[in-house]
């Protein structure tokens, strides 16, 4: 459904409005979850199996290449100071391999399986999924069917999932809508902020996912509080450390809370998972060189890591979007949009995104996509920001939260959008190989419902001439 004119913005303003909260109600910090298992953090010779149980007796996991006899076996050790949550990393696996396992833990026993990253030089298509958004106000686990977009994405039987941001909300309680009991709080403390991951990762649906298919998890911002400013808010290292307890993210030994780094898959698909919040300048500075989303740090990991990518698509993984409004005074996207599409004096966050986007066309570097999330309806976008010069922007989510709809879309990127959906839950899946990608935005019941094919051949980069950084748009 497309939506124009001054109607349809009142709508939107009113849908953008901050939902109630009620006072923090009591929580029920101490219901027992069992066994959860996650594998995450997937490469063609690695792969993490994240487990909580309910005691500090260990968990017992063994793995094995599919067919194979011998099991490799680990005692995985809970750590009550991080909710009884540990991790094994599984070292020295075959590429496109499927390993078996099984997770024990007190009464509890957990079979699942995975497939490993295929090599990266492997001609090998890479399908991905991504989506946001789990378990809003009013949106909190269904009191009989939790989370069912879990089941539709199992479907898809993808080789990875990409869960870009508000992966709990910490800061919402879950409304008057009835819903599983053990989240219907504001989280202020360590124990409530992994009270409300535990409840989402103990869905039913969400776990039987989470048993098969890789997952690759990023922040935004209602893992700490709404458009949160990582520096500046006193409730990020509490959420980032319940974030990194039930997202077995491992940082460098110099900076083990970073949360931004590559992912490889095969030799068609590279993805650079940006951490949006925990550099951030505040979004009321007025925009300038000085205001970063990224810190410099990131930024030239971001743009070193593009120029030498050898893959055939390479994927910006973004929490918030490029090119389009996302409400607020200040915006807390890269877009500096109003509502209708104008771009306000100084606002977002856009000389850094021109700088990337000036940075891209400048090296010629082909195939770039940006996958994102954050507005609460899904939409493909071609932006065109220069005569020569365009990129796609895929957008999704939420997988179940608050559904927004179709926006206008950031004007100084001459963006065209190639199909949208809102008001759903929804999730969005690319499949790539070296001919081509091909992306669909996926409802709650399995359905597709928008979908865009892209030739590799065709140049979405054409120019490898220097231009001014500020001449993009
Ligand atoms: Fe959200």
């Amino acid at each position: 459904m497309r939506w124009t004119g001054l109607a349809s913005t009142a709508v939107f303003l009113l849908s953008i409005a901050p939902s109630g909260l009620s006072p923090a109600a009591p929580t029920a910090l101490d219901l027992r979850a069992g066994l959860l298992v996650t594998i995450a953090e997937v490469s063609h010779e690695r792969a993490t199996m994240w487990v909580r149980g309910d005691s500090r007796e260990p968990v017992i996991a063994r793995y094995r290449p599919d067919g194979d006899a011998a099991d490799t076996v680990a005692a995985i050790r809970l750590d009550p100071a991080a909710d009884l949550t540990g991790r094994a990393v599984m070292t020295g696996l075959a590429p496109a391999t499927r390993y078996v396992y099984e997770a024990e833990h007190g009464p509890d026993r957990i079979a699942g399986a995975f497939r490993t990253a295929p090599a990266p030089g492997a001609d090998a298509p890479a399908r991905i999924l991504w989506s946001g958004d789990l378990g809003g106000a009013n949106h909190c686990r269904d009191i009989e069917d939790g989370y069912t977009i879990f089941e539709a994405m199992a479907k898809r039987r993808a080789d990875l999932f990409l869960f870009l941001g508000d992966t709990i909300y910490a800061d919402q309680t879950c409304g008057v809508r009835q819903h599983a009991p053990g989240a219907n709080f504001i989280a202020t403390t360590l124990d409530q902020y992994h009270a409300k991951h535990r409840y989402n990762r103990g869905d039913t649906a969400v776990q039987r996912f989470a048993r098969t298919t890789p997952i690759f998890a990023m922040w935004d911002d209602h893992e700490v509080r709404n458009n949160f400013v990582g520096p500046f808010d006193p409730l990020m290292p509490v959420g980032r450390q319940a974030f990194l307890d039930y997202w077995p993210i491992a940082g460098p030994p110099d900076e083990p809370t970073r949360l931004y780094r590559r992912v490889r898959w095969g030799r068609h698909a590279e993805l650079f998972m940006l951490d949006t919040r925990q550099y951030r300048t505040p979004n009321a500075t007025p925009d300038g060189p000085m205001k970063s989303m990224l810190g410099d740090v990131q930024r030239t990991w971001l743009l070193d890591g593009l120029r030498a990518s050898d893959a055939t698509w390479k994927f910006i993984v973004s929490s918030v979007p490029f090119g389009m409004f996302t409400g607020g005074t200040y915006s807390d996207s890269w877009s500096g949009a109003n509502a209708l599409g104008f771009q306000r004096f100084r606002n977002g966050f856009v000389h850094e995104r021109d700088t990337i986007l000036a940075t891209i066309r400048d090296s010629g570097i082909r195939n770039v996509v940006v996958l994102s999330g954050d507005v609460h309806h899904a939409e493909l976008i071609r932006h065109a920001p220069a005569p020569d010069f365009a990129f796609h922007e895929f957008v999704a989510g939420p997988l179940a939260a608050r559904q927004g709809f179709k926006r206008f879309l950031d004007r100084s990127l001459n963006s065209r959008s190639l199909g949208a959906l809102g008001w759903a839950k929804n999730f969005g899946e690319v499949v790539v190989d070296g001919d081509r990608l091909v992306v669909r935005i996926v409802d709650n019941a399995g359905a597709t419902r928008a979908s865009v094919r892209l030739p590799a051949a065709d140049r979405t980069v054409v120019r490898a001439v220097p231009s001014d950084p500020g001449d993009t748009r």
